[in-house]
């Protein structure tokens, strides 16, 4: 391969800083010194990132956060309930410190860390972090997963939808599992969500797959007088339907079971909202969500886009990363930067789009897509 100038110049730069001199030179040298230790530091965060996760998951699966949560506790204590020796439950409880889930209180004792302390109150992390375990597996032999070698993956069966040709027709216990996974942990996300977009301008809210209906209901306590609907796949439907009838919200909310693939959304809404939506398919079959949300749509409706997205400024590794091999390992969909989102709602046959600044843009973004009035 002929290589221009400026590669030839890369070249030489790379195997440069990559030769032990220039690696020993840096570590040493005052000017260069911190920024070579925090690149080794990096490199050595990815390489162990698979053991730190799984000190994570033993706390959280020994429910080590919740006990902490009421005050600290010693290694003898913990390790009673733990039901380990003391000298194997300090060793995990010393990595959880190393890590910042946890950190020293005293002598003996250990308290929530810097990090460990988002755990208590929020289930939803501790339901993601144990469902994991499924991912792990899958990840196993990264190469025959990018091979496509696997077959039926663990993430594929546990998302029942993504490769099944008729997912209208799974039962409750095909959907429970995900479904209470996505209450769980849709909390942040609706509340970013309804923080940065007002509804007070709307008559009634559709959410095309919105799953048990939490969204709904967090909408419900903050806009009394807006129609709410929720899509979604039969089985799923029945168990939102029992959730809203819990609350009190059965008469206000209608719900519609289908299959976003092959059945056309109900019309009605004049803003219909996709929450965690679209990362789950492939081209063709967002596309086809977004054209079935459009034509439910009247003109001058608008469409709320509300997912993780690709390439967010200070959370590549979450959209590519993250998401890239999750979604490979479920076996379909893929996370997208906006300019594609965009340019997808365009050939559905939206108008005009504009991203909405969230709070926390790593798990929340935000496109508000609009039908042209005439
Ligand atoms: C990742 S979950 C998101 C749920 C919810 N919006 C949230 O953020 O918590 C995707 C949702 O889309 C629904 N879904 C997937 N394929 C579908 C289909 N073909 N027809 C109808 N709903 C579908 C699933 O049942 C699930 O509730």
């Amino acid at each position: 391969m002929q290589f221009s100038i400026l590669e030839r110049w890369r070249i030489w730069r790379d195997r440069k800083l990559a030769s032990p001199e220039f690696q020993r030179w840096a570590a040493d040298f005052p000017l260069t010194r911190w920024e070579a230790s925090r690149r080794a530091r990096g490199l050595f965060d990815i390489t162990a990132g698979f053991v730190y996760s799984q000190i994570l998951y033993a706390c959280v699966e020994l429910d080590v956060f919740n006990r902490l949560a009421a005050g600290s506790q010693t290694a003898a204590e913990l390790a009673e309930h733990m039901g380990m020796s003391i000298t194997a439950a300090d060793r995990l409880l010393r990595a959880a410190v190393a890590i910042d889930l946890l950190e020293r209180r005293g002598e003996h004792g250990y308290g929530l860390g810097r990090l460990g302390i988002a755990l208590p109150g929020n289930p939803g992390i501790a339901a993601m972090v144990k469902h994991h375990r499924m991912l792990y597996h899958d990840l196993y032999d990264p190469l025959a997963l990018f091979r496509g070698e696997l077959g039926e993956t663990e993430l594929s069966r546990y998302w029942s939808y993504a490769c099944s040709p008729n997912p209208a027709a799974d039962d409750d216990q095909r959907v429970a599992e995900y479904s209470t996974l996505m209450s769980a942990s849709s909390g942040f996300v609706a509340e970013d969500a309804l923080d940065a977009y007002s509804l007070r301008e709307h008559r009634c809210l559709m959410d095309v797959g919105g799953g048990e209906g939490r969204f709904l209901m967090q909408v419900a306590q903050r806009y009394s007088d807006l129609k709410l609907m929720l899509f979604d796949l039969p089985a799923v439907v029945e168990r939102a339907a029992t959730h809203f009838g819990d609350v009190g919200l059965a008469q206000r909310i209608q719900v519609h079971g289908g299959n976003l693939k092959t059945d056309a959304l109900p019309k009605g809404a004049d803003v219909i909202s996709l929450v965690r939506v679209i990362l789950d398919h492939n081209d063709d079959g967002a596309l086809h969500i977004l054209r079935a949300v459009r034509m439910a749509l009247p003109p001058g409706g608008t469409l709320l886009v509300i997912e993780p997205m690709s390439e967010t400024p200070g959370a590549e590794p979450v959209g590519d990363a993250y998401f890239g091999l999750y979604l490979l390992a479920m076996g379909s969909g893929r996370t997208r930067p906006p300019r594609e989102l965009n340019a997808m709602l365009t050939a559905a046959g939206f108008d005009e789009m504009h991203m909405v600044r969230t709070r926390r843009p790593l798990q929340t973004r935000l496109i508000v897509a609009r039908v042209a009035k005439h």
